[in-house]
C-alpha cells in the first residue's frame, strides 16, 4: 500500500520518460500527450534548451539563495512577464492558488486603501482559483469547498457571461474592490467567456474603480494564439494570476500587476521563501523565450481547430458540443464520461475529463498538425466505441 496520501482517482499508469509530444510508460509503451501534465509542459518533454538551461542552473550549485537577496534570475524572468503582459510588477510564488491568494490580497489591501472596510471581490460560478481556503472561497464548485466551511468572506458570486448581474451588483453594493475572472475556464469545463462580455466587465471596473483581475493561470501564456485571453479582447487587466505553463514543468506561481494595481503591496505585506528562486527562474526565461522563438502561439492556434474540426466533422450523436480557444479544447458530451480517459490511456492517448461530461485536450505547444492528426485519429474510434457502449447499457 502507497503511504501517498489519497486525495486524487489516480490512472494506473507511471510515465518515467519523455520526448516531444510522447510519453513512455514504465512498461516501455508509447503515449501521445494531449493533456501537457494539466497545460504546464508547454514545451512538452525533454525541450533542449529548457533542459540545458536548467541543467546549467543545477550544475552552477545554486537553486536556491533568499530573497533577502538580489536574484538576476528573478529580475530576467519579471522583465519577460512584464514584457508580454503589458504589465509593471511580478510576484514571484509557487503554484496557482498562490499566485490568487496573492491576487485576492491585493484586491482586499487596494480596498482599504480606498477606505473600504471589508472589501468585496466579485466571482464567477463555475469558476476554479485553487484550494487554499481563500481560492476555494472564490472558486465556483461546492464540491471544492464541502467539508471546508467556514469559507473566507468577501467573495459576491455572478454567472459567467452577465453582465446585466454585474451591473446590479455594481448599484447596491459599495463594498466591491475588483472582479476576478478566469477568461476560459478551465476546471469548469472550457466555458469561454465571451470578448465582448469581458471588454464590458471591464468597462465597469473603470467606471467603480474596481480591479481586473485576469486568473490566467490555465488558459494563459500562448496556449490561446496570444499570450493571454484578455489581449484578444483589446485590453489590459490590474492583475494577472500566472503558474502552470509558466516553466515548462518546474513549479512557479506569478501574480503580476499594472495599471489600478501598481504599487499596492509594500514591502512586508507579502513573501514566499521559494518564490522566484533561480531554479525556477531558469525554467521561466527558457520557456518563453521559447514559445516566442519558435512561434508555438501559431502552432497551438492551428493545432487546436485542426482538432476540433476534425472531430466535429465526424457528427457524432453524443457529442453535444465542441469549444474552446487555441489549444484549449472541450468536447462535451450528452453524458458523464470519466471513463474515457482509461479507454484512451488503453489506445496510446493522454487526456482528461472535466466537470464530469466534458472531454479536455490541452496538447503542449510544440505539438505539430501532423502530431494533432494523431490525436484524433486515436481519440475518434475510443469516443465512438463509448458512445455505443454507454447507448447500449
Ligand atoms: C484557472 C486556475 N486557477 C488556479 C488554479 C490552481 O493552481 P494550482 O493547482 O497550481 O494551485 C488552477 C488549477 O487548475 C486553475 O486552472
Amino acid at each position: 500500500m502507497s503511504h501517498v496520501m489519497n486525495t486524487y482517482a489516480r490512472q494506473p499508469v507511471a510515465f518515467v520518460r519523455g520526448e516531444g509530444v510522447w510519453l513512455w510508460d514504465e512498461a516501455g509503451k508509447k503515449y501521445l500527450d494531449a493533456l501537457a501534465g494539466i497545460a504546464v509542459n508547454t514545451l512538452g518533454y525533454a525541450h533542449p534548451k529548457l533542459t540545458s538551461a536548467l541543467s546549467k542552473r543545477i550544475q552552477s550549485g545554486v537553486l536556491h539563495t533568499s530573497n533577502l537577496f538580489r536574484i538576476p534570475d528573478q529580475e530576467a524572468a519579471a522583465d519577460r512577464i512584464a514584457e508580454i503582459t503589458g504589465l509593471d510588477e511580478v510576484f514571484f510564488c509557487n503554484s496557482g492558488l498562490e499566485a490568487n491568494e496573492a491576487a485576492i490580497k491585493v484586491a482586499r489591501k487596494y480596498g482599504h486603501d480606498r477606505g473600504i472596510a471589508e472589501p468585496a471581490i466579485v466571482v464567477m460560478e463555475k469558476a476554479f482559483h485553487g484550494r487554499s481556503l481563500a481560492t476555494l472561497s472564490a472558486t465556483g464548485s461546492r464540491k471544492v469547498q464541502a467539508g471546508f466551511e467556514p469559507l473566507v468572506q468577501g467573495f459576491v458570486r455572478v454567472p459567467l457571461n452577465d453582465l446585466e448581474a454585474v451591473r446590479q451588483l455594481a448599484s447596491h453594493n459599495r463594498n466591491v474592490s475588483a472582479v476576478m475572472v478566469e477568461p476560459i475556464q478551465g476546471e469548469g469545463g472550457i466555458n469561454v467567456s465571451r470578448l465582448d462580455y469581458l471588454r464590458g466587465l471591464k468597462a465597469i471596473c473603470d467606471e467603480h474603480g474596481w480591479l481586473f483581475i485576469s486568473d490566467e493561470v490555465q488558459c494563459g501564456l500562448g496556449r490561446t494564439g496570444k499570450w493571454f485571453v484578455y489581449q484578444h479582447a483589446g485590453f489590459q487587466p490590474d492583475v494577472v494570476p500566472l503558474a502552470k505553463g509558466l516553466a515548462g514543468g518546474v513549479p512557479v506561481g506569478a501574480c503580476v500587476v499594472g495599471n489600478r494595481a501598481k504599487g499596492v503591496f509594500k514591502p512586508g505585506n507579502h513573501g514566499s521563501t521559494f518564490g522566484g528562486n533561480p531554479l525556477a527562474m531558469t525554467g521561466v526565461v527558457a520557456t518563453l523565450d521559447a514559445i516566442k522563438e519558435e512561434k508555438l502561439m501559431e502552432r497551438a492556434v492551428k493545432v487546436g481547430d485542426l482538432i476540433r474540426n476534425e472531430i466535429r466533422n465526424q457528427n457524432l450523436p453524443g457529442v453535444a458540443d465542441i469549444r474552446g480557444m487555441g489549444s484549449m479544447i472541450g468536447i462535451e458530451l450528452d453524458r458523464p464520461c470519466g471513463e474515457l480517459v482509461l479507454d484512451c490511456l488503453h489506445a496510446g492517448l493522454v487526456l482528461n475529463v472535466t466537470a464530469d461530461n466534458v472531454v479536455r485536450m490541452l496538447p503542449p505547444l510544440v505539438m505539430n498538425e501532423a502530431e494533432a492528426r494523431e490525436v484524433t485519429a486515436r481519440f475518434v474510434p475510443v469516443l465512438k466505441a463509448f458512445l455505443q457502449k454507454r447507448a447500449a447499457a
